[in-house]
């Protein structure tokens, strides 16, 4: 089998990068529509380049994101740092499958990661940055547990305007797994 249940959060679970799924990345990270809200909108994100990226990345705490149902391949997430001294980390999520958006997918993806980060990799803190106009993700962000810590203020300049960067973070104490939700 290409997945595994490492995380299951039941809706959706979170597997190993297969890097047999490398064009499916492609495509999503060549999609204005999923793009324009990541800091990957300035790469160009060719074939080669992407499996080689998805080779690096999926050695360290980086997981494809799976429809329970279909076991269909649908996102990604991950840790971007880890500070294991300080036990801190920043996470990323994108979901590429845009019939998935506003469906739940994306912050129970995100529950599985934090469980994963309190409990087994032994964070305490984890933060995210999130574009101000990205109204879905800062709900989804929200719906997960995540306070704004803070706004780095016009620090993007995209689609012509200048955006507040969000800095959002969340404490171990904050947050409670639902295994069965
Ligand atoms: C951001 C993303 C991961 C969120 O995943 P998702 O599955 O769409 O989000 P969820 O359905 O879990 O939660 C979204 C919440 O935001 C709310 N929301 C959606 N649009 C909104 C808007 N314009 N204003 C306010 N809230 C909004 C939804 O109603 C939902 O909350 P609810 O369930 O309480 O109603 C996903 O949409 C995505 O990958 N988008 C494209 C790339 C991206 O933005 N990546 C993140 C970069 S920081």
């Amino acid at each position: 089998m290409a997945y595994y249940k490492k995380i299951d959060g039941g809706k959706c679970y979170l597997s190993p990068i297969n890097l047999e799924d490398s064009d499916l990345y492609t495509g999503w990270l060549n999609d204005p529509e999923v793009f324009r809200f990541l800091n990957l909108a300035t790469v160009n994100i060719t074939p080669e380049g992407e499996r080689q990226a998805l080779s690096l990345i999926s050695q360290q705490h980086n997981y494809g994101i799976l429809d329970s149902v279909e076991d269909k391949l649908i996102g990604i997430c991950g840790f971007i740092t880890l500070d294991q001294l300080n036990q801190s980390g920043e996470c990323g999520i994108f979901i590429g499958e845009k019939g998935y958006w506003n469906r739940g997918y994306g912050s129970r993806a995100l529950e599985c990661l934090l469980y994963y980060g309190f409990e087994y990799l032994n964070l305490h803190n984890i933060m995210l940055q999130v574009y101000d106009f990205n109204e879905r993700g800062i709900g989804c962000y929200k719906k997960c547990g995540f306070k704004e810590q803070g706004h780095r203020r016009e620090a993007l300049l995209r689609e012509g305007k200048r955006w507040d960067i969000i800095q959002m973070d969340i404490i171990r104490d904050e947050f409670s797994w639902q295994p069965e939700k």
